[in-house]
């Protein structure tokens, strides 16, 4: 059986004193010992908020990080930085850094490299646009992503690796994809897995959804059997949260 595991992608937003108040706020209400409870936090807020969250269950993320150990890259920040300050997981790929950012495939696929070079859990994310989903090509566009996310990623690597499936037009849009299309996608995303390794592999690496998840939508979500739990933006940012990790 797979751990669910829960993540909030607070993005761009909590200065670093909001930041230590809002986990003094969400800790006693994350508390489930049934889930991996992860707050993917601004660079700034890094070490703060993994001083605030000592002593609960909250496992503390970047949102991005460089393929380079160190060096000239003004304003990117690095593995051996995350790991100095005992961050275990980074989002990579977010659908907000390709769009914004020029993130491709193939730097997301280097970023993948490091972050298990340095011992870092990727929260990989994938997914389409409204228009690749009216064309029919949300799979095709998908497992090109996860393909050329994962070339040099061993099994036993991948196996540690979380995916978030999160389709464009259901970030910050209120809309969530029905249970049936998430469910319908991460299935897909883990039979991708069995074809680039093998079935053991498809059957360890978690899948999130993620896309205005909310208290209401988080259970039906979460008990889809190729659905491992959520990456949650909004609503990671409010009391809320604590009723999207406790979902049973
Ligand atoms: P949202 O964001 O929950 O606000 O839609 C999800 C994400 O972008 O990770």
């Amino acid at each position: 059986m797979r751990k669910k595991i829960i993540a909030g992608n607070w993005k761009m937003n909590m200065t670093p004193s909001e930041a230590v108040k809002l986990v003094e706020t969400l800790k006693p209400l994350v508390n489930n010992p049934d889930v991996d409870v992860v707050f993917c936090v601004p660079a700034i807020d890094l070490i703060p908020v993994a001083e605030a969250a000592k002593g609960s269950n909250i496992q503390v993320g970047a949102e991005n990080m460089y393929f380079e150990d160190k060096g000239a890259y003004t304003g990117e920040i690095s593995p051996l930085m995350l790991t100095d300050a005992g961050i275990k997981y980074v989002v990579l790929g977010h659908s907000e850094r390709r769009e914004y950012f020029a993130e491709t495939n193939e730097t997301v696929n280097k970023k993948m490299l490091k972050a298990f070079e340095h011992g870092i859990t990727p929260i990989m994310c994938c997914g389409e646009s409204l228009q690749q989903r009216e064309q029919g090509v949300t799979m095709d566009f998908i497992r090109q992503q996860v393909k050329v996310g994962f070339l040099g990623v061993t099994a036993d690597q991948a196996k540690t690796a979380v995916i978030a499936y999160e389709p464009i037009w259901a970030i910050g849009t209120g809309k969530t994809a029905t249970t049936e299309q998430a469910q319908e996608v991460c299935k897909d995303i883990r039979a991708c897995i069995a074809e680039i390794y093998d079935a053991a592999t498809a059957e360890a690496i978690r899948i999130q959804y993620g896309g205005s998840v909310n208290a209401e939508t988080a259970p039906d979500l979460f008990a889809q059997p190729d659905i491992d739990g959520g990456l949650v933006g909004g609503a990671s940012l409010k009391p809320d949260f604590g009723k999207i990790v406790n979902y049973k």
